[in-house]
């Protein structure tokens, strides 16, 4: 399944994600001559709305989305030319074939992108079946939230694997799609340098940080339903721990990748009732200050009580000889400090400083890999710094900095979204998560939340703007570790 299909069907065209990402991703895309002429993109979401005007509303959003100095006026008449709207309600089977008659053959590849709520996974998956947009030729792309523990989203999952079988069924991560994520990969596999060390032999810890600075935005009956372990860490920070931790796969192909990706995440020592409590921290925040300026409490926001985590802080271990002893220290949150999404590993000290005698410190080695806001990674290393070391001997820790706007500078930042819909369109499941992946990290956070609720945990409040609970602290300095900020 690797010919690019000739149409794209997107579900939620009139929605904040197809307004901010996918349709700027297409139009990148398109702008850039990286989608085959020939495809035409079928939106479609519930509003009633002629081609015309949907083009305009995609024109709007366009111009809004898009940095100007990317916006062409030609391109962007070309890019909307392409685009037509059919409404389509989800419960509504005669709307399915309408849809279809819009489509037309789906015989020359059709690859859709569902994003939808949950409740109405069953019924458009129903629907597409009976209306003939699932044979052969079609691939589906899906995004998040595909269920909320571990018995819906087998349901999910059922449901789509009904109609479509796994080698047609793109999971989507955004996180996966961002080039930091995927340069881990390089870094890991295309240097001989760091491989002989990344084990426990060489790391003592791993610290794996996404802090956002945005409190609900709006998302009231979504997030307050899913919580940050279920909205960050059962997917984006558990596949970024995966990147991490695996084994070299044989090949960059989705079964080596994935079977490597897959093995980690059920060698995830379980966080349950019995290690909840020390292993586990959740927050949630209240009233602050963020960027000078006064912020609500999530409580404010939300406008009722609720117990929903907005910050978690998690010791996790991966049982396997790699690994064995080396804590993953993971945390996320809003309403944090800074936005700020990282990866840092610190190796371990030397054995024996021959320096020590001469009035110098040594710091172990790290490697940030940054994936937000800036992009890049940086090596911390001790150099001795100029001089004639009359008094002893002056060491110093200096960054080897690999920053990515530096070091390429002639290739554009992309949205995540851009390659995401590329692979879709053509074919290439590396980056999407398999089946066995999305279960195998339920399993873990089902477990936790199980956890929690057998332990009575409830989130500690913090202070929006502040890097969440105290406790969320005491769990690394118990260990002598310090969070990287
Ligand atoms: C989404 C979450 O999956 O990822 C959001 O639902 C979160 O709550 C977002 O804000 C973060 O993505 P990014 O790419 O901005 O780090």
């Amino acid at each position: 399944m690797t010919t690019p299909s000739e149409k794209l069907l997107l579900f939620g065209a009139t929605g904040d994600l197809s307004q901010r990402m996918l349709l700027p991703s297409l139009y990148g895309l398109a702008a850039e001559d990286l989608l085959s002429p020939a495809l035409a993109i079928v939106c479609t979401a519930r509003t009633a709305m002629t081609d015309a005007e949907f083009r305009a509303f995609a024109d709007t959003a366009l111009r809004r989305f898009v940095p100007s100095e990317r916006l062409d006026d030609d391109a962007l008449a070309a890019f909307l030319k392409r685009l037509s709207y059919v409404p389509v309600d989800a419960s509504k089977e005669g709307d399915f074939a309408a849809l279809a008659e819009r489509v037309g053959s789906t015989e020359r590849g059709l690859s859709i992108f569902l994003s939808t709520a949950p409740s109405l996974f069953g019924s458009t998956i129903e629907g597409l079946a009976k209306a003939g947009l699932a044979g052969d030729g079609v691939r589906i792309g899906l995004e998040k939230p595909l269920g909320y523990d571990m018995a819906s989203s087998r349901l999910i999952n059922d449901a789509v694997a009904a109609v479509f079988p796994e080698d047609r069924t793109f999971r989507i991560d955004h996180y996966l799609g961002k080039e930091t994520v995927q340069n881990l990969l390089a870094l890991r596999f295309a240097n001989s340098l760091f491989e002989p060390l990344w084990r426990a032999g060489g790391i003592e810890h791993v610290q794996i940080t996404v802090s956002e600075t945005v409190g609900l935005e709006g998302r009231v009956g979504f997030y307050d339903g899913a919580g940050a372990i279920r909205d960050m860490v059962q997917n984006h920070m558990l596949q970024l721990l995966a990147l991490v931790a695996m084994e070299p796969p044989a090949q960059f192909d989705a079964t080596s990748v994935r079977d490597e990706k897959v093995k980690v995440l059920r060698s995830l020592r379980p966080i349950d009732r019995a290690t909840a409590a020390t292993h586990s921290v959740i927050g949630q925040y209240g009233p602050g200050a963020m960027a000078g300026g006064p912020v609500p409490g999530y409580l404010d926001e939300l406008g009722k009580p609720s117990d929903t985590e907005t910050f978690v802080a998690l010791k996790a271990h991966i049982d396997n000889w790699r690994w064995r002893g080396v804590p993953f220290y993971l945390r996320t949150g809003k309403r944090l400090p800074s936005r700020q999404s990282e990866i840092f590993i610190r190796f371990k000290s030397v054995p024996h400083s021959i320096f020590e005698g001469r009035g110098a410190m040594l710091q172990p080695n790290k490697l940030i890999i940054r994936l937000q806001p800036d992009e890049n990674v940086r090596l911390m290393l001790m150099s001795k710094e100029p001089g004639l070391d009359r008094d002893g001997i002056r060491l110093r820790e200096v960054p080897l900095d690999i920053s990515m706007p530096n070091a390429f500078a002639d290739s554009r930042r992309r949205i995540a979204y851009e390659r995401l819909l590329l692979d879709l369109i053509e074919g290439d499941q590396t980056l999407f998560v398999r089946r066995d992946e999305v279960e195998a990290q339920w399993e873990w956070i089902d477990a936790i939340r199980e956890g929690w609720a057998a332990n009575s945990m409830k989130p500690k409040p913090y202070t929006a703007g502040t890097w969440g609970p105290s406790a969320a602290i005491a769990l690394t300095e118990r260990d002598g570790v310090t969070w990287h900020d």
